[in-house]
């Protein structure tokens, strides 16, 4: 059954799990998390981008979870929008049928400009007395995603602050946060820990100077009751680099954040995980994999099986980790 967020992560805090939420773009994502999702017995948090809206249309996406919903009557989800960059993105999210919502109201419409508090604290409102009326959540998010090393925020094109940040905007303040959750009334706020979108987060294992798990133990003793959302939390899974790389594909070093350090986060508040890139990077190297292997074979369904066989297991392993399993 569809869910709002606000239900799922309310009982989330309660038994004290995390749960990942995984961006959809197409049949083999959507089927590799209901899949996993069934094996182990977990709720669900799907969430399209706007990338995902333009790649293969709202309705499809919509229909897409619909189905899922269909084929699996017995497991919770949440139909998410990902990083909406104003009120009327979220508010056509709503109209199709949307459970819950992010007004990332650290970018301005672009997607890209860093925008102030007040502005901030203005649109994420105006969501939220919407999308209650309408029984669906929200998610706000303070701070901007960015390196603490570099301070740049990671993605070329997509959802992500232009040029460089500011160290202060890199972190989020937890006097801020208690402040911006009482103004906003939001059911979930993602924060600023020094993650970004996209594979390239880390140019070495992060430390406790990169990645600020501190920073999460800090927010959470401040406004213990509100539910925390680590973006940017693909874990780069170093075996699939070798695997895409083995086979054709040039990826340099890189690091991810590591699934015991989320593992922490959630231990100190964090409820919603987001994951996008780790699926990209297991699809694209069971492709190259079976391609290579097998150069006979032109029928899209056989690498695209080996395609959902890679997401599904990391799926798996998530909901296994952040302790999401056997609460469906
Ligand atoms: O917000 C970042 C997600 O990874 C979505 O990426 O805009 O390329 O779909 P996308
Ligand atoms: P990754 O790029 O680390 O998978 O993060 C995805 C995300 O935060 C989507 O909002
Ligand atoms: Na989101
Ligand atoms: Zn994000």
């Amino acid at each position: 059954a569809l869910i709002s967020m606000r239900q799922l992560l309310d009982h989330a805090a309660e038994h004290g799990y995390g749960v990942p939420a995984f961006n959809v773009n197409n049949l083999e994502q959507m089927r590799a998390i209901m899949e996993a999702a069934d094996e182990t017995d977990s709720p669900v948090i799907v969430q399209a981008s706007a990338g995902a809206r333009k790649y293969a249309g709202a309705p499809f996406l919509r229909h897409l979870i619909l189905a899922a919903v269909e084929e699996f009557p017995h497991i919770p989800v949440v139909m998410h929008q990902d990083h909406g960059t104003s009120p009327a993105v979220c508010q056509r999210s709503i109209q199709l049928g949307f459970s819950s919502v992010m007004m990332d109201g650290s970018l301005g419409e672009d997607g890209k400009t860093p925008m102030d508090y007040d502005y901030n604290v203005d649109v994420t409102r105006r969501t939220v007395e919407m999308a209650h009326a309408c029984g669906v959540s929200v998610e706000g998010e303070l701070g901007c995603l960015g390196s603490l090393e570099t301070g740049m925020a990671g993605e070329e094109d997509g959802i992500g602050a232009e040029g460089k940040l500011d160290h202060d905007q890199l972190l989020t303040d937890p006097e801020e946060a208690a402040d911006f959750v009482k103004a906003t009334g939001v059911d979930a706020l993602a924060i600023a820990i020094g993650t970004s979108h996209g594979a390239y987060k880390f140019t070495k294992p992060p430390t406790g100077d990169t990645l600020s798990i501190q920073r999460i133990k800090e927010i959470h003793a401040r406004i213990p009751e509100t539910h925390l959302v680590m973006h940017g939390s693909s874990s780069v899974p170093q075996e699939w680099l070798a695997v895409i790389n083995e086979f054709g594909g040039a990826i340099p070093e890189t690091y991810g954040v590591p699934v015991e350090e989320i593992v922490e986060g959630i231990k100190h508040g964090v409820r919603k995980v987001n994951v996008d890139t780790d699926l990209r990077l297991a699809s694209t190297g069971a492709v190259r994999r079976f391609l290579a292997e097998n150069p006979a074979e032109f029928d899209p369904r056989k690498f695209l099986k080996a395609s959902t066989a890679a997401m599904k297991a990391i799926c798996k392993a998530r909901y296994e980790a952040f302790g999401t399993a056997g609460n469906a």
